[in-house]
């Protein structure tokens, strides 16, 4: 496992963009699992002015991400489809069709979560996985559990993801209670890792998970076991480590 340390947030973006940069470069039909929330957001900026720039080119690039609430539609301003567009696809040159992210829409969770499944394998796996880290070690929407999920599912979300979550919504009533998520074994099958964590609040979580057990209490220790992890993560983050 690498570890990076960076003075700060706008540091760590342009690290972490970076490598995805270089991975885009050595193999310009890579397949990039993606993930959402405030950590990639930076990186997700520096991408977009690389290809504003010509640096990058996006045009054979497939992407899958980690996750998606179920239920909700993609026009809807808080489903992970609308945060990638908004965030980075609406300004790249990556051709949407080669866009995946589970459907929220569809309702039978065994099909959606076997189909996903499926559009992964078909694509011949993940090259590099970008992931943030949740408060309580979640990966994905990979909740603290009995045991590691193997594939993707659907799951509830607990108590803690849902207040942190609430800040995006009216309400933490307006959360969805469900989520399809691509499973620890769906991540771990990846061919690279690169973990991005930011902030004071992530100090405790981050040293469990770099430091700690694994377990699946932790879900994100799990990473101490893949062969080809980097980890991108600020000064206040790495504190505890
Ligand atoms: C969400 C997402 C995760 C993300 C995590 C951390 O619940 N499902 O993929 O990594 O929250 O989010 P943030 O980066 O906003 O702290």
């Amino acid at each position: 496992m690498r570890i990076y340390r960076a003075k700060d947030y706008d540091e760590l973006s342009r690290k972490a963009a970076n490598i995805i940069a270089a991975q885009v470069i050595m193999k310009p039909d890579s397949v990039l699992g993606l993930a959402t929330g405030s950590s990639p957001v930076g990186t997700y900026k520096q991408l977009i002015e690389r290809c504003r720039m010509g640096d990058l080119d996006f045009s054979q690039i497939k992407s899958v991400n980690l996750d998606e609430y179920r239920g909700l539609p993609r026009e809807n301003e808080q489903s992970y489809y609308y945060f990638m567009r908004e965030n980075l696809f609406k300004d790249i040159n990556i051709d949407m069709a080669n866009t995946n992210i589970p459907d929220g829409t569809e309702p039978d969770s065994e099909k959606e979560c076997l189909r996903y499944e499926r559009v992964i394998a078909g694509l011949g796996g993940i090259d590099l996985q970008l992931l943030g880290l949740g408060h309580n070690g979640h990966i994905g929407f990979n909740e603290p559990d009995s045991s590691f999920a193997k594939m993707t599912h659907c799951v509830d979300l607990t108590p803690s993801t849902i207040e942190a979550n609430k800040r995006f919504f009216a309400s933490a009533e307006d959360v969805p209670r469900q989520a399809y998520t691509m499973g620890i074994g769906t991540i771990m099958r990846a061919r690279k890792i690169l973990l991005i964590v930011s902030g004071a609040d992530k100090a405790q979580i981050l040293h469990d998970v770099l430091n700690g057990p694994v377990t699946p209490q932790v879900p994100a220790s799990i990473l101490q076991l893949h062969s080809n992890v980097t980890v991108v993560a600020d000064e206040a983050a790495l504190a505890k480590c």
